[in-house]
This record gives structure tokens, C-alpha cells and sequence, in this order.
């Protein structure tokens, strides 16, 4: 049986692209290419928390890149996938990161993208809002490369909003989110402030 008016099923068609095409845009990605990464199963979790934004779940696995350097540079110049993750970047609202460490520092596939796309505009991060995470098996949550990060990002365009780390993830993430609530409050407040930025 015919409920609605032709009217109101138009408005409401109306209404629903209107909102599509407001809706904001996130890139969520970790800095590591394990295919079980923990720090990309916080990333989603963390993208999980904003609502009614449209997000893009990146692998790092997807953008295989030759380890950089300046001689490829000249001879080849440089990988297409390098411009298509910073058009990523470009085509973004927001930016959900969480970095592996590995011996205190980014990862190396991290680093490599990085390097790559400071080639391209040493403005990698071009201002969008970031929430920038780490987390690791240890006690420490990957405190050192998030501390690098902080402070090496904004010389690259980076507009940090919100970090967060999660220590011992083996202890504080089950099925898909994080279990201690007073951590998973840190971040939701880290969530909501990323959420307002964008
Ligand atoms: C080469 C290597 C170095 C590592 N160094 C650190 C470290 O400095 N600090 C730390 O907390 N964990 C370290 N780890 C453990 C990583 O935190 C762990 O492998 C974690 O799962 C990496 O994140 P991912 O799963 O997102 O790749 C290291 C692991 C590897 C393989």
C-alpha cells in the first residue's frame, strides 16, 4: 500500500544526497604492512567510534614501493603509488593513523612512504586534521614513534588534533575494541576532538 506522497519521497531523495555530498571523508591507515597488524585493527576501531563519516580503510600492503632512493628518483622518478597515497591524503577530510615502532622508531615501510611522498611536497600530511595513534605489546604503547611523529609531522604539513597510545594491546583489546574503559575513554575524548576539527 502507498503510504508516502510522491512529495515527500522526493524531499527525502533530496534530503539523502544532500547529506551524502556534506558527509566528511576520513583516511584510516596504520604504519605497518603486518597483514594482522594490531595497529591497524586500533585505527578501525578507533574510525568505528565517528559516526556519519565516510571511511576509507588503507593498507600499506596495496602500496608496495622500491626502497627509496635518490637514484631511482632521477632514473624513474617517483612511483605512481607514492602519488596515489598522497592523493589520499589530498582527496581527505581527516586522517586516522596509528604508527608501528620498530627499535623505537616508524617502521620501515612507514618511513619509505613517507620519504617517497616528501618528494612529491614536503607538505605530506597538507593540513588534515590527524588523529595520531601508536600502540605495541609493551608497556610503553609505542610511545617513541608516536613522540617522533609529534614532533617531526607538523614540519610536513602535519596538523596533529589528538594522539593517543594503547599499551599492552594483547591485555586491552578483545574482539575488535578496546577493553579497559578508562582507556577506551581516553580515546573516545581523542575521537570526538578529531571529530570536530574535520
Ligand atoms: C623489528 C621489530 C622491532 C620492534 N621494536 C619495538 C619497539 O621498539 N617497541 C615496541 O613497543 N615494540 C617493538 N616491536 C614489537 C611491535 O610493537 C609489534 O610487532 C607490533 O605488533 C607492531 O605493530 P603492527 O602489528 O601494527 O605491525 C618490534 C617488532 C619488530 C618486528
Amino acid at each position: 500500500m502507498e503510504i508516502y506522497s510522491l512529495e515527500y519521497k522526493i524531499f527525502c531523495c533530496i534530503f539523502d544526497v544532500i547529506k551524502t555530498e556534506s558527509m566528511k571523508n576520513i583516511i584510516v591507515f596504520a604504519g605497518s604492512n603486518s597483514k594482522t597488524s594490531i595497529n591497524k585493527q586500533l585505527a578501525v576501531y578507533a574510525s568505528t567510534l565517528l559516526e556519519s563519516v565516510s571511511v576509507t580503510v588503507l593498507d600499506l600492503n596495496d602500496f608496495p614501493l622500491p626502497v627509496f632512493s635518490v637514484d631511482i628518483e632521477r632514473e624513474e622518478g617517483i612511483p605512481s603509488l607514492a602519488q596515489s597515497f598522497f592523493n589520499h591524503i589530498k582527496n581527505t577530510d581527516g586522517i586516522v593513523l596509528s604508527l608501528a615502532e620498530h627499535n623505537g622508531a616508524y617502521a620501515t615501510v612507514f618511513k619509505n612512504l613517507f620519504d617517497w611522498m616528501s618528494r612529491i611536497d614536503g607538505k605530506v600530511w597538507q593540513n588534515k586534521p590527524m588523529l595520531l595513534m601508536a600502540t605495541s605489546p609493551g608497556a610503553r604503547g609505542g610511545q617513541s614513534v608516536l613522540d617522533i611523529a609529534k614532533g617531526r609531522f607538523p614540519f610536513n604539513g602535519g596538523h596533529i588534533v589528538a594522539t593517543f597510545s594503547l599499551p599492552k594491546f594483547n591485555d586491552h583489546f578483545k574482539s575488535g575494541a578496546i577493553s579497559d574503559d578508562a582507556l577506551d575513554a581516553l580515546l573516545k575524548e581523542a575521537v570526538d576532538t578529531l571529530k570536530n576539527e574535520l
